[in-house]
Formats: structure tokens, C-alpha cells, sequence
């Protein structure tokens, strides 16, 4: 009883709130030339928001997305656009808790050879999609995921590569049974390789199907699921670290997964071109190398992102390469890793 009583009055009080909100509402509507934009991109991307009051704080949100698209695309001279995607209700801040969980390690990693240090030559450019090797593209959802997909891509490409099978691999497998990661709350690629190879393989998307987008919980691992290796893998390499030559080295070989700092409003709202920046080198997502190339003269990598179709080029960005910091843009450089097989 006690529970449908407290229940009533919440009720009674949305209701009150909703219908006293509706009027400053509809005045910020009516004076705002932008409400019919964010109108339509509600409708757009199927938003739904709970209260009236919740829709005008997304409106103001949204005004100042579109604001910083605006002056951005007015600025000129970029070699890369923003526009408003899903995440154009959110804030910055919001938008890093959500997407951009990825924490780098503290502490010495391990130390192992890198077994493409001393190539004498790579191709000008490679682009493993259109060689076969790259599944469509993934979506974490609201989970801290990205180490997992990231992890992923890179198995997927060197399974491809060895066996001449693409195979699309489980994320939701990692996010429930890697216990040396936890889950939505973030990972790193290289334990996952690294309990991967130690599990016997890693079973498929359709068998062990991706669901912590819409749940944001890590469910309990499936040992009969994990028993099934669709693909394995011997274990994992670093990069030489701080060096764009030697990831190159590496990309010209295989996907390979890359840590980036992924925090600044311009990679929240990129949307083409190859990208230049700003951001910084604080690695907060991951991501998967999966080629490179030049335009007009500009060297940049091509990156798979998880975070669906709709953001970037197709959930691409081509990001500039042999920038003059070795850490490369946005810190790409710092901490790659691939799987071995
Ligand atoms: C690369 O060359 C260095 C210097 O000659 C050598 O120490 C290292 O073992 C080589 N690495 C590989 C993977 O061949
Ligand atoms: C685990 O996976 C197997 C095989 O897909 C399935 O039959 C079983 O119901 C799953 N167990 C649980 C607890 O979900
Ligand atoms: C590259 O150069 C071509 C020819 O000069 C030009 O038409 C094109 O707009 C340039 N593309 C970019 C992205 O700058």
C-alpha cells in the first residue's frame, strides 16, 4: 500500500510540474527561432525525454552544440566538418561519460617485441576494408565498451587476414567473461587479447550477441557460449610507442588497435574529412587503426569507431598522420596494440 501511495503523489506532482513547466516552455518555444531545428532533430533520431522540463535543459544543451557547429563551420580552413549527430542533446561532459571511458594504465605495461620493427617497406597506403578484412560498423551504446570493440576489430582483422574468413566477433563475450576488464566500466585491449588467447578463442556477434548498448550492465558469462572459438588468437604485441612509423608499420600489416583522446566538442560532432584536431593526449576511448592513406598531400589514418553509422564518415574518421608530436593526433600513437595468430 505504502508503495502505490508514494507511487500516486509522484504522479500527481510530474503531472502538476509538466503542466506549470508547459507555459515558459511554449514562450522559449515561440521566441526561439531554433526550437523547430531541435524539433526536427527529435524526430530525426527518435529522441524521447521524459518531462517537458527535461526537453527545454536538452534544448539549451542542443542551442549550444549548435552554436559551436555553426562558428566552427564558419571558421574556414579546416580540412574536415561537424554537424549535429545523435549526441547533440549532450554535453561535452555528458558525452565523455558515456563514450569516452577509456582509461590508460598506470603503471609499467609489459614489455613484448614487436615484431614489425624493422620492415624495409610498407605500401603508400592500405585500407583493409577494401581488402576484406573489417566488419560493418558496431555501436557500443551507453557503455564504457570501447576497449572491447576496439579489441575486436583488430581480432576480426587478423583472423581475416590469416584464414581468409571474416568473422564477425562477440564484444558482449568480453564485456560479461574478461574478469581482468570490467565491463561498461572501461578495459584495455591488450587484456582482452591477452584473455582471449588464454580462453581458446573467442566466439561469434550472432552466438554471443552484443546487448550492455540499451542495458549498460555487464550480464553473467556465458561458459557455454565461451566454449565455442570462432576465431583464436597466440596473444598480443605493443607498438614501439611514440612512433607514427612504426604503427605504420604495423597498420600495413594489420588492424591495430589504438587508445586516442577523444574529448574535445570537434571529434564529438566530426562528421567528414580528415580531422586535425583540437584535441589532446589524455587517452579516453579506443579505436581501431585499419589503414591509411594521403589526400592533397595530407597523411592520415583511417579509424573504425563503435559508436554506429550515423556519426562521422559512415562511424569512420580519417585522422592527419606524421603530425610533428610523436605522440601523433590526439595521442593515437601512445599505446597501440594488435593480436598476434
Ligand atoms: C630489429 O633490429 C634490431 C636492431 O638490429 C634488433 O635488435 C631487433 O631484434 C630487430 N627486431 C626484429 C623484430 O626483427
Ligand atoms: C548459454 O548459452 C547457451 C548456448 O547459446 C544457451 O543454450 C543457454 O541458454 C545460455 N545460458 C544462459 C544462462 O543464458
Ligand atoms: C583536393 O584537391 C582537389 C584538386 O586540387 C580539390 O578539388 C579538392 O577539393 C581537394 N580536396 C580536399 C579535401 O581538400
Amino acid at each position: 500500500m505504502a508503495f502505490s501511495y508514494r507511487c500516486f503523489v509522484t504522479l500527481l506532482f510530474v503531472l502538476l510540474f509538466g503542466v506549470f513547466n508547459r507555459a515558459s516552455i511554449s514562450i522559449a518555444a515561440v521566441d526561439d527561432p531554433l526550437f523547430p531545428v531541435f524539433e526536427n532533430w527529435i524526430s530525426e533520431y527518435g529522441q524521447v525525454y521524459g518531462s517537458l522540463t527535461e526537453k527545454l535543459q536538452r534544448f539549451q544543451i542542443f542551442k549550444n552544440n549548435f552554436q559551436f557547429i555553426e562558428s566552427t563551420k564558419n571558421r574556414g580552413g579546416l580540412t574536415y566538418t561537424v554537424g549535429l549527430n545523435k549526441f547533440a542533446d549532450l554535453t561535452n561532459e555528458e558525452f565523455l561519460q558515456r563514450y569516452a571511458t577509456y582509461k590508460t594504465r598506470s603503471g609499467s605495461k609489459a614489455s613484448t617485441p614487436f615484431m614489425y620493427a624493422n620492415l624495409t617497406s610498407i605500401p603508400t597506403s592500405i585500407d583493409w576494408r577494401t581488402l576484406g578484412a573489417v566488419t560493418p560498423i558496431k555501436d557500443q551504446g551507453n557503455c564504457g565498451s570501447c576497449w572491447a570493440f576496439s579489441a575486436v576489430a583488430s581480432i576480426e582483422g587478423i583472423n581475416q587476414i590469416k584464414t581468409g574468413n571474416l568473422i564477425s566477433l562477440s564484444e558482449q563475450e568480453l564485456v560479461d567473461c574478461d574478469s581482468t576488464c570490467k565491463g561498461c566500466s572501461g578495459g584495455y585491449e591488450y587484456y582482452a587479447f591477452d584473455w582471449v588467447a588464454k580462453n581458446g578463442g573467442i566466439t561469434t556477434e550472432t552466438n554471443y550477441p552484443y546487448i550492455s548498448g540499451t542495458t549498460k550492465g555487464n550480464f553473467k558469462c556465458n561458459t557455454t557460449k565461451t566454449s565455442d572459438h570462432a576465431a583464436t588468437i597466440t596473444g598480443y604485441q605493443f607498438v614501439t610507442t611514440y612512433s607514427e612509423s612504426a604503427l605504420a608499420n604495423a597498420v600495413a600489416n594489420q588492424p591495430v588497435s589504438i587508445a586516442i583522446d577523444a574529448s574535445g566538442s570537434a571529434f564529438q560532432f566530426y562528421s567528414g574529412g580528415i580531422f586535425t584536431g583540437p584535441c589532446g593526449t589524455t587517452l579516453d576511448h579506443a579505436v581501431t587503426a585499419v589503414g591509411y592513406d594521403t589526400l592533397n598531400g595530407t597523411n592520415y589514418w583511417i579509424v573504425k569507431n563503435s559508436w554506429g553509422t550515423s556519426w562521422g564518415e559512415s562511424g569512420y574518421i580519417r585522422m592527419q598522420k606524421d603530425i610533428s608530436s610523436t605522440a601523433g593526433l590526439c595521442g593515437l600513437a601512445i599505446e597501440p596494440s594488435y593480436p598476434t595468430k
